[in-house]
């Protein structure tokens, strides 16, 4: 294992996680969700989604940058669509509540396109699509953050890392699961890497001047995957979960920590979808099974050990974790057991804070 790594049980995580969420304000419920949501993530090895935003997540509650007692409503706007009103509550609890109105609509009408307005950050999108699919559903989903990326030929940030995930339900085993920022990579793991003090590679960002950089303390702005797509990606995110539901966009979307007395006001989209209205459920199913098998059974690149699922190499680091435990920054897992609430270090600092 790594230098300044620990492995911490995985129920032991949550709940040290839950109890910080809970210190700084937010109700038990909330913080438990937040806190599952996170450990899921940490044991995915998805560690830019996972302890690295506690303290974060943790000033923004007491500073009242959250909700704490938010009215989530549901209006229903058509047979198939409809609005989640956040309330900007805590963007785990409020984005996974918004996810059960749209499972029972796509149970009911075949299909659910389904905004959430008014969240805080949302974590891992995997996370909701998984649990989509795990409901015999097809599923999207997307969301803003906030603005710091170069768009294609720009020498300013202007779009977030707008994220966007799949699934869909197979057979045997687990449901395909495809999850990606429209970046090259997600600020996250920029912020992983700092905290690990480890480098990043050059095809990541620009520092302050717009160079690459491979230093994580110097990033400045993320570029966006393959040019101008990865451009008109982050694009469509915006339009549908930010403009169609009367959210700021762009560049004027609010920064993670810029105040963190005010809350996020960003948006998250689901589209869910009932394959048994396009087909059978089982044959369909079983074609996607057969496709994972395909893809499986496919020699390898040179250099590759085998053709991986999106999100199979996930799964398999979560079993491994689950059973052996799961690796956290021991500097993150010191301050979870300490009384620290917050280091006071965040608010004010921009999108790109040490
Ligand atoms: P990533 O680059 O780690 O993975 C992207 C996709 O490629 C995943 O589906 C992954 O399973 C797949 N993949 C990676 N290596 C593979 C391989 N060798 N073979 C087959 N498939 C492979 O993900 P990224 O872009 O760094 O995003 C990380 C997380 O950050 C995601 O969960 C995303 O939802 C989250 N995020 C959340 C934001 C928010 O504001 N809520 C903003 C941006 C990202």
């Amino acid at each position: 294992m790594a230098d300044g790594v620990t492995l911490v049980d995985a129920q032991e995580l949550q709940d040290l996680m839950m109890n910080k969420f809970i210190a700084a304000g937010l109700k038990k419920e909330h913080a438990e969700e937040t806190a599952r949501h996170l450990t899921y993530a940490d044991a995915c090895g998805i560690h830019s989604h996972g302890t690295v935003r506690v303290a974060y997540y943790a000033e923004r509650i007491a500073k009242g940058g959250v909700n704490l007692d938010p009215q989530i409503t549901f209006e229903k706007t058509g047979t198939s669509t409809g609005i989640v009103h956040g309330d900007n509550g805590m963007g785990q609890y409020v984005c996974n509540r918004g996810l059960d109105y749209a499972i029972e609509m796509a149970k009911d009408t075949g299909l659910a396109a389904v905004g959430v307005e008014k969240t805080g950050h949302s974590g891992m999108l995997s996370y909701y699509v998984k649990r989509a699919a795990e409901e015999n559903l097809v599923a999207l989903a997307m969301c803003q953050s906030d603005p710091m990326v170069v768009p294609f030929g720009g020498s300013e940030n202007y779009f977030g890392t707008n994220p966007i995930a799949f699934s869909a339900p197979r057979s045997s085993g687990e449901a395909l699961v495809f999850d990606m920022a429209t970046t090259v990579q997600a600020w996250g793991k920029v912020l992983d890497a700092r905290s690990k003090d480890r480098a990043i590679p050059d095809t990541w960002a620009v520092d302050g001047d717009g160079n690459p950089t491979t230093n994580p303390h110097a990033v400045r702005g993320l570029l966006p995957i393959a040019g101008p797509k990865g451009y008109g990606l982050m694009m469509l995110v915006d339009v549908m979960a930010g403009s169609m539901l009367g959210l700021p966009f762009g560049k004027h979307v609010s920064s993670m920590y810029a105040d963190l007395t005010q809350k996020r006001n960003l948006g998250q989209f689901y589209i869910l979808m009932d394959p048994k209205k396009f087909t059978d459920l089982k044959a369909f199913k079983e074609r996607v099974q057969q496709m994972t098998e395909e893809l499986h059974q496919m020699p390898p690149a040179k250099g590759f050990d085998q053709v991986y699922l999106p999100g199979e190499r996930s799964q398999i680091r979560r079993k491994e974790a689950m059973a052996n435990g799961i690796e956290v920054a021991t500097e993150i897992y010191d301050y979870l057991k300490s009384d620290t609430v917050h280091f006071d270090k965040y608010d004010g600092q921009g999108a790109f804070a040490e």
